[in-house]
């Protein structure tokens, strides 16, 4: 029987903000990050539910840098030799570790060595690492703008289970240009984590062991194609609720969920005043009827309440379902106008906000056809590809350092994928339909229409971008500041782990 849990009866909880262990000889912060199992409750109806998080919390504590600024972070693996959730021995080396870690920072600048490869995991103390692990402490060196980021853990084939046990957390970087704008600051700033997540009656996370309708020879435990849970979260509870006072709010909002795709609204009719995207602040402030966000996408967006006092108002995900009483995933958390306003509103929402050069006018070194494909595995599993390549086949991807390609990613599968690329941030240039069934029958691409320009608020920075069914989305992006290895991905972390992933190299030719 399912579980039926009350909405909006726990108060939103608001991440801490990690403080450094020490500073080094130089000055710069050093911090320190325990993987650890606990148990927490997640809802008031629910016994505490067994969770991994970074030093005792989920979401992670948020990390908080000013740009230019660089931190070391020593990521610690403190966790059970044994995962808590199914783990699909057939899409991995049987050698391998059952509990293995290594933390991305999601949207970040960063040198290879400090990048989370996949392969670059360890297991609790530093005793086994993998392949591609180079160290311990990881070095950020916030030489990008200002944005929220993420860190998230990415080990090969797993990453999925352990971003669902809770290994994620947030990443801000401020500069001087934000704070110029006089933005909603401090207690009026506030992160927004949405997750889905089922549960059991005792409290357990649940996960599904194997595909719905599987025949009985598949592996078991075996990897889905696709997870959604029948519960929203923000910030770590169950359909919480926020107490507001009638004024602005900044809400720096991410999709952490593994599958689920949002486009969110408020049932108050009020717009949503997007002003940033994955990668900072847009040119200007775009009025929102809906936000979509699919996982990984992050939309830093400002609320005006003044005229709603007294009000309480539900941010809704049309995406969500409200087929019956037991399947309400379309609403997600409650604010609640009832604080009084403890001084004047000074903070501003101006319509510039700032410049963004478009890299449409450097010469392209390359143009890259990826193909997002669909195949079966020997179980006649699906097996989602890019290029028709497995994740272990030799790169191919390998943009020369500082030069600038467009890589159109050509969707031959019937839903959406979540593209994102390490290292960079990328802009959109366009999506062009084709027909698909076509396609499928002899391999041309008949376009549909002409390429549609990206919406006003995808005219930004991004790292990860919606690339749907039938369509080429095109992103062009400049490559560095550092040589080395990488990845790009889809973001849905059930793709991602089979094998929806490739390595990419940036090379220095000069070398
Ligand atoms: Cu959010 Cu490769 O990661
Ligand atoms: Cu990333
Ligand atoms: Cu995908």
């Amino acid at each position: 029987m399912k579980l039926k849990l009350e909405k909006f009866v726990d108060k939103l909880p608001i991440m801490d903000t990690l403080q450094p262990k020490r500073f080094t000889k130089n000055g710069t912060p050093y911090y320190e990050v325990r993987m650890e199992e606990f148990n927490s409750k997640l809802h008031r109806d629910l016994p505490p539910t067994r969770l991994w998080g970074y030093n005792g919390q989920v979401p992670g504590p948020t990390i908080e840098v000013n740009k230019g600024e660089p931190i070391k972070v020593k990521w610690m693996n403190n966790l059970p030799t044994n995962h808590f959730l199914p783990v699909d021995w057939s899409i991995l080396n049987p050698e391998l570790p059952e509990v293995r870690t290594v933390t991305h920072l999601h949207g970040g600048e960063t040198p290879t060595p400090s990048d989370g490869y996949p392969e670059a995991w360890f297991t609790k103390g530093f005793k086994q690492v993998g392949p591609a692990f180079e160290k311990e402490v990881y070095e950020y060196p916030n030489n990008q703008r200002a944005t929220m980021l993420w860190y998230h853990d990415h080990a090969m084939g797993i990453t999925r289970l352990n971003n669902y046990a809770g290994l994620s957390g947030t990443y801000i970087i401020r500069d001087k240009h934000e704070k110029t704008l006089n933005l909603p600051a401090e207690a009026y700033e506030i992160p927004l984590v949405i997750q889905d997540r089922s549960f059991n009656r005792d409290g357990s996370l649940s996960y599904p062991k194997q595909p719905e309708d599987s025949s009985e020879d598949l592996p078991n435990p075996s990897i889905v194609p696709a997870f959604t849970g029948d519960t929203i979260l923000t910030n770590g509870k169950v359909w919480p609720y926020l107490e507001v006072e009638p004024r602005k709010y900044r809400f720096r909002i991410l999709n952490a969920s593994n599958t689920r795709g949002y486009e969110l609204h408020l049932d108050s009719g009020q717009k949503i005043y997007q002003i940033g995207s994955d990668g900072g602040l847009l040119e200007k402030t775009v009025r929102m009827e809906t936000v979509s966000l699919e996982p990984s996408e992050r939309a830093d967006v400002v609320l005006d309440f003044s005229k709603y006092e007294g009000d309480t108002i539900v941010l809704k995900n049309k995406l969500g379902s409200n087929a019956s009483p037991d399947d309400e995933t379309d609403d997600v958390l409650q604010f609640r106008v009832n604080k009084p306003l403890t001084k004047q509103d000074t903070s501003r929402l101006p319509v510039r906000l700032s410049t963004i050069p478009s890299l449409k006018q450097s010469s392209i070194a390359a143009i890259r056809n990826l193909n997002l494909v669909g195949s079966t595995d020997g179980y006649s599993r699906p097996l989602l590809l890019l290029n028709n390549k497995r994740w272990d086949e030799p790169v191919t991807e390998k943009p020369q350092l500082g030069s600038t390609e467009i890589w159109a990613f050509k969707n031959l599968t019937n839903f959406t994928h979540p593209m994102h690329i390490h290292l960079i941030q990328f802009q959109l240039l366009d999506r062009q339909p084709f027909d698909l069934d076509r396609y499928n029958k002899d391999g041309q691409i008949i376009y549909t229409g002409p390429p549609k320009p990206p919406a006003a608020n995808e005219r930004g920075w991004k790292d990860t971008v919606a690339a749907p069914s039938a369509q080429i989305t095109r992103v062009i992006a400049r490559f560095g500041p550092y040589t080395g290895d990488y990845v790009w991905h889809c973001h849905i972390l059930e793709h991602e782990d089979y094998d929806m992933m490739r390595p990419f190299r940036v090379i220095n030719p000069k070398q």
